[in-house]
């Protein structure tokens, strides 16, 4: 559980490498006045990453990072979000892998949301083999992050039922809009909200 301290919200941080449609979902709910968060940094692993327009138009800092050289880059990370007094990470599309000792750093502080009902799918190219496995249902998960891939605590997820006629490209529309409701539901969840 993450503590709430007196009224302030908390700041976070969201990190993206892509389209950035959850963390435009997360800057709409941290502008409500009963959400816990408000959004402080957007950390990209990729300069050509669309989400990166909503730094712009919601006039967040945005810090690009090759996530390769790793070390390097924790050093940086973690002195760029204390200098911002970040205390909640969002990873949302997120397509790198944080190290060991930095999700240590940070423990219980980071969460993912993953297209899947985790356990079930970790990893990549979850709808296709959702598919091809013929499951009746899939859906979305938010869960804390550890050191190993999409396996950490699951704070809520949502079912989303498969239909005969679905692609991979239909069923990750439709379990992307369940993403963007999902991800502000558990945040207020792990703030006691
Ligand atoms: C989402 O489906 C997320 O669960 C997965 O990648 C997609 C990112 O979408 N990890 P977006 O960048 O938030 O639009």
């Amino acid at each position: 559980m993450v503590l709430l301290v007196g009224s302030k919200k908390v700041k976070t941080a969201v990190f993206i490498s892509g389209t950035g449609s959850n963390l435009k979902s997360l800057i709409k709910f941290s502008k409500l006045k009963n959400s816990p968060i408000s959004i402080e940094l957007i950390v990209s692993s990729n300069n050509k990453a669309k989400g990166l327009i909503f730094a712009k138009s919601f006039k967040i800092k945005k810090k690009i990072f090759n996530f390769k050289k790793n070390t390097l880059v924790d050093k940086k990370l973690i002195s760029l979000l204390k200098k911002n007094n970040i205390s909640l990470i969002c990873l949302a599309g997120f397509m790198k892998i944080l190290s060991k000792e930095f999700i240590k750093k940070f423990k219980g502080k980071i969460l993912n949301i993953h297209p899947s009902l985790l356990p079930k799918y970790k990893g990549l190219n979850t709808h296709e083999r959702v598919l091809i496995n013929k499951d009746k249902y899939s859906g979305c998960t938010v869960h804390f992050v550890n050191s190993r891939l999409d396996s950490g605590k699951t704070i809520l997820q949502k079912r989303v039922i498969i239909r005969k006629k679905d692609t991979s490209k239909t069923l990750a529309k439709r379990i992307l809009m369940q993403e963007h409701k999902l991800y502000p539901k558990a945040i207020k969840k792990i703030f006691n909200l």
